[in-house]
């Protein structure tokens, strides 16, 4: 389909010649053109430009069968990167979370055998057609909000079979759904039970039976493991990822969400595509990262929920590193994927500009998901996942209003999903 968008009141973060992901200063910078005009063809990005210039678009005026729309008071930008998600689990867990509203910490809760065990009893007993099912309804739900482009891990398997299950789950939703999804191994999200006086025993379990046969079924793009305090040590997260390496599975690693954990090192140390939550981050870990091709992702909707400390994101960028946000959909931590209320708890929480933010969850994100070719910006070639906001009066708005809806129409591969 050939699409036209006209009128365009402000096109934001076009590139002319597109870049992987911005760091430091250059994080606030974002390129717009106002009074804009955007053609998509066969699901890619044709051109843009300034209304004014588009008689003079040879590639526009030759075609006679478009579909027209008229953006006239909204705004075009691209869809949101969402790299950080646990979307596929069984269950909703609000239950546990009175627990928590009481006083109990996540820590505390985990130790019960609530926390991530307690998704893990419910996924065993959940068929892969039902977790399928609801997990379409949640990539629909993130869709509403202007998500093009989601990372989905195991982890609430916790046993070879289940660990495929999800895995499988997250294939057939790539095969479904219109969103660009890449899948994540996370066996080592938390020690089952059988195992918790022989951490190692599961290790070796995730070692020598889950990665290959993951690998051999090509199942996963990425690999994770929960490195944190009361989780996986340093050393567990040396042999994962070196296991990992082997098969070519680049790591995205949680880190440093409980605890100076050492999670950001041994990540950086495997050349991890992205090291995730960063609660704890003092200057050692910052130099670090400035020496890495590591995308530093920060996931606020965990730490907002939870009522933990905030990652020092100010700091991060001042310093020279790229940030991006992620939601971290899940039933324990993150209960929502709504990425405008993400990029407004970036302003909120972390003090950034709405052009940080905006870069944060959109080039930076398709960065940490190692799609930022093809993603992530308004540039000539990329895929067309856009959306189109309702009438707001800046960009600058899209953070300030938070809560609301400000997305009206979402457009994925060229194609209108939802007005
Ligand atoms: O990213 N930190 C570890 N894992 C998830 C929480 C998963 C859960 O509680 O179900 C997170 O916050
Ligand atoms: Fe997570």
């Amino acid at each position: 389909m050939k699409l036209l968008i006209k009128n365009i009141k402000e096109l934001i973060q076009v590139e002319k010649s597109p870049k992987l992901k911005v760091a430091g200063r250059e994080m606030a910078n974002l390129e717009t053109i106002k009074d804009a005009y955007l053609y998509i063809d066969k699901g890619k990005i044709a051109e843009f430009g300034t209304m004014a210039d588009i008689g003079q678009s040879s590639v526009v005026s030759q075609q006679s069968s478009i579909k027209k729309i008229d953006a006239k008071g909204k705004m075009v930008f691209p869809c949101w990167c969402d790299s950080h998600t646990h979307l596929v689990y069984p269950q909703s867990r609000e239950i546990e979370y009175i627990d928590k509203i009481k006083g109990l910490s996540y820590e505390e809760i985990a130790r019960r055998g609530g926390g991530i065990l307690n998704s893990a009893k419910k996924m065993h007993e959940t068929s892969e057609d039902e977790l399928v099912e609801s997990a379409l309804k949640r990539l629909e739900e993130i869709t509403i909000y202007g998500t093009g482009a989601v990372e989905i891990k195991s982890g609430y398997g916790l046993n070879f079979e289940n660990e495929l299950k999800m895995l499988r789950v997250i294939r057939r939703l790539k095969e479904i759904s219109p969103l660009t999804i890449k899948a994540t191994f996370l066996g080592a999200h938390a020690i089952p039970a059988e195992y918790k006086k022989n951490q190692s025993e599961y290790v070796d379990l995730i070692i020598n039976e889950m990665i290959p046969m993951i690998a051999s079924d090509e199942l996963a793009d990425y690999i994770d493991v929960f490195c944190d305090r009361g989780f996986f040590t340093v050393e567990d997260t040396d042999r994962i990822l070196m296991a990992g390496m082997k098969y070519g599975l680049r790591p995205k690693i949680h880190a440093n969400e409980l605890d100076y954990s050492g999670g950001i090192q041994v990540g950086v140390k495997y050349n991890a595509l992205s090291v995730d939550h960063l609660e704890f981050t003092r200057d050692e870990e910052i130099k670090v990262l400035l020496d890495s091709e590591t995308m530093p992702t920060v996931l606020p909707g965990a730490a907002f929920f939870l009522g933990m400390v905030y990652a020092p994101v100010r700091k991060m960028i001042d310093s020279g590193l790229p940030v991006a946000l992620g939601s971290d959909f899940n039933p324990g931590s993150a209960p929502s994927g709504n990425m405008q209320f993400i990029l407004s708890i970036g302003s909120i929480a972390y003090k950034m500009l709405p052009e940080e933010g905006i870069n944060a969850t959109t080039i930076n994100g398709a960065y940490a998901m190692g799609i930022s070719e093809e993603l992530g910006s308004i540039a000539v070639g990329k895929k067309a996942n856009v959306f189109i906001t309702k009438e707001i009066p800046t960009y600058e708005y899209m953070p300030y209003a938070f809560g609301s809806n400000k997305v009206e129409t979402v457009i994925l591969n060229g194609k209108i999903i939802k007005q």
